[in-house]
């Protein structure tokens, strides 16, 4: 058996805390790379999206890797292969925002399932809601969530990272800024206003939503929720960047 780690490439510390975890788990661990084309809105994003293919290799490895897969989109999607459906959680906040990107998510994790017939899959939490879409999949292949990799100043890890200005990732730190204040929040309420004030003094920042939900069905956290979290969208510079953090009291 196998331990499989789904990414699209341009590899960092954040994948290679997944690869890590997967070793742990599994001598035999895949990480496959391929940028899926379901689950991009549009073309020039796909574009734009980095490619480090010889970089990811040599981190996977070091990583712990024992095979580095690169599928063709044929090997994935053969004629006639069908869209699965995210179901309910696909269509609020990121699928939302992002019509049509969880059915691409589930489609072709479901394929790399399919061909790769692992024990058991990591990723990442920093795509928290990607993470619970993915467990909701009832697949027979165990999820293992990993917690979100950090840059020294509190950037969550992401490739789209890559795409700033020295002056967009300043802005980008408003991100943790807000989520790391308001997660000590003593009330949900509270917590909302402290991500919403937090936000709006950075200019370069343009928000999509930030809230704090129940982790069982992201709904608006109350104060009898169990497990609470709160979440951040926007964009900085057009480059959409996404953040949780778990609630300090839950
Ligand atoms: O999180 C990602 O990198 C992607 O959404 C995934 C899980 C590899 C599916 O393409």
């Amino acid at each position: 058996m196998s331990v499989l780690v789904p990414t699209m490439g341009a590899l960092h510390k954040g994948h290679q805390a997944l690869i890590k975890r997967a070793r742990t788990l599994d001598k035999e661990v895949i990480v496959s790379i391929f940028v899926n084309p379901l689950q991009f809105e549009n073309k020039e994003d796909i574009e734009k999206y980095p490619r480090t293919p010889e970089r990811d290799i040599e981190i996977a490895t070091i990583a712990g890797a024992t095979q580095v897969w690169f599928p063709e989109f044929e090997d994935l999607y053969p004629e006639g292969f069908q869209t699965l459906n995210a179901g309910p959680l696909g269509s609020i906040f990121e699928g939302a925002s992002r019509p049509g990107h969880f059915d691409g998510v589930v489609t072709v994790v479901n394929r790399l399932f399919a061909l790769t017939k692992p024990s058991k899959a990591v990723f990442g939490e920093k795509d928290f809601q990607q993470l619970s879409i993915i467990k909701a999949m009832k697949s027979k292949v165990e999820i293992i969530g990993v917690p979100t990799v950090r840059e020294f100043d509190g950037l969550a890890m992401s490739s789209r990272n890559l795409r700033l200005t020295q002056e967009g990732r300043n802005s980008a730190l408003v991100v943790n800024r807000a989520l790391s204040a308001a997660r000590l929040a003593p009330t949900v309420e509270i917590a909302i206003e402290i991500l919403n004030s937090t936000l709006s003094t950075e200019a370069g920042f343009k928000k999509d939503y930030a809230t704090v939900i129940d982790e069982n069905d992201f709904s608006i956290a109350t104060e009898t929720t169990q497990s609470k979290r709160a979440i951040i969208a926007g964009w900085v510079e057009g480059v959409r960047l996404i953040d949780n953090m778990p609630m300090a009291g839950r």
